[in-house]
């Protein structure tokens, strides 16, 4: 029997205010800081596609009859899942759908971090990867990129040797955010091959790789190794940002796993149909990936005058090395309604990272660069 010590407990509640019901490590912790959503501004800073969805995608949504939001949705996304199975050519048992990639990114975290485990990536990357040790209470060790930086050329590189740290998770971003670039599949294999935890390739850009082959993506290591996952968005190519479905493939069994952590039903019935449609008008996607091209290739043509570097970019954006003047170019765009992204961070003080617009949107702010750089 234990006897309760009323005269201790009433004096339990004096510091720090409510915040002292959150776990220490949630208080010392920064908030991730999303790129900002101003309404009416360009916004060429959160990778967004500047094109709307298939019209098929707003048929299907207007199409959905009174059950269909009575009703919970289903908890797998079954219909979604089975058709990424075509057309990612897997079985529908190594796909789970998430709500946005950043919830198949959580879901790893909660299934994988104990306290010990570390977590690595290559650096600088998503932050999120960060944001969510920080919420596990787990170390991250971050490898930098190797970048290579000339007046006439910028490259990033993977170090390889990352595959040799110990750790729970290795997350890569493949295309890179913000770089854009692109590691070599041998390169990115021969990791997974060397690494004793499970690796995340992270193929948020992958639709925009400029080559038909890179595009295909690593979802097949799914079938060769057992320590491989691999996420993919609906956010970026198929416009679908604010609908938030994301891919997660990998085996069985991990799936089987990760189904355990997730929300019972974590996409909701508007975002599953709005998904399908997407994915079934192939089409359109195509069409809107090459206008996204386009529009970067344009873009890179354009920003050759102010004789920046930027590393080759397999993505819907380019991370231009415009030295000292970054923060003031950034803010100079913002004054004028244009937002680009700028972080004050020692590894990217001194970039931009531009996101593929409309032809309009670009020429705008090719026309506010002229004005501010010259
Ligand atoms: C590399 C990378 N992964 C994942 C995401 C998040 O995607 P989602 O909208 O599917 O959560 C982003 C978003 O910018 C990203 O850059």
């Amino acid at each position: 029997m234990i006897w309760l010590d009323y005269a201790s407990m009433s004096s339990a509640s004096s510091n720090n205010g409510p915040k002292r019901f959150i776990r220490q490590n949630i208080q010392d912790m920064a908030a991730y800081a999303p790129g900002e959503q101003i309404n009416n501004a360009t916004k060429l800073n959160t990778n967004e596609c500047p094109w709307p969805a298939s019209p098929k995608v707003f048929e299907a949504i207007a199409a959905i009859n009174q059950d269909a939001l009575r009703q919970y949705p289903s908890p797998a996304s079954d219909t979604l899942r089975n058709l990424a199975a075509e057309h990612y050519k897997c079985s529908p048992e190594q796909i789970l759908v998430g709500n946005g990639s950043d919830d198949c990114l959580t879901i790893i975290y909660r299934s994988i971090c104990t306290n010990q485990a570390k977590v690595i990536c290559p650096w600088p990357s998503y932050g999120l990867y960060d944001t969510l040790a920080d919420i596990q209470n787990v170390e991250v060790l971050h490898v930098p990129y190797k970048i290579n930086l000339s007046t006439d050329a910028c490259t990033w590189q993977i170090d390889p040797h990352i595959g040799e740290v110990d750790a729970a998770l290795c997350l890569i971003a493949n295309p890179n955010n913000p770089s854009g670039t692109l590691e070599k599949r041998e390169t990115i294999k021969s990791i997974v091959e060397r690494f004793s935890g499970i690796v995340v390739i992270d193929e948020a850009y992958i639709d925009f790789a400029q080559e038909d082959e890179q595009r295909q993506g690593l979802i097949s290591l799914i079938n060769d190794y057992d320590n491989v996952v691999v996420l993919r968005t609906f956010s970026k190519s198929f416009s679908l940002a604010g609908a938030r479905v994301g891919l997660l493939f990998s085996n069985p069994t991990l799936i089987n796993e990760f189904n355990k952590v997730k929300d019972s039903y974590n996409v909701n019935v508007m975002s599953q149909i709005a998904a399908e449609a997407a994915l079934a008008d192939r089409s359109y996607h195509k069409k809107i990936v090459q206008q996204t091209l386009d529009s970067k290739a344009w873009l890179e043509k354009e920003l050759t005058a102010f004789g920046w570097q930027w590393p080759p970019s397999e993505g819907n954006f380019i991370l231009c090395h415009v030295g000292e003047n970054a923060q003031n170019i950034y803010q100079q765009l913002k004054d004028r309604d244009i937002l680009i992204r700028w972080w004050n961070t020692d590894e990217l003080r001194n970039y931009v990272r531009i996101t593929a617009g409309t032809p309009e949107e670009n020429q705008a702010l090719v026309d506010a660069l002229k004005e501010i750089c010259t």
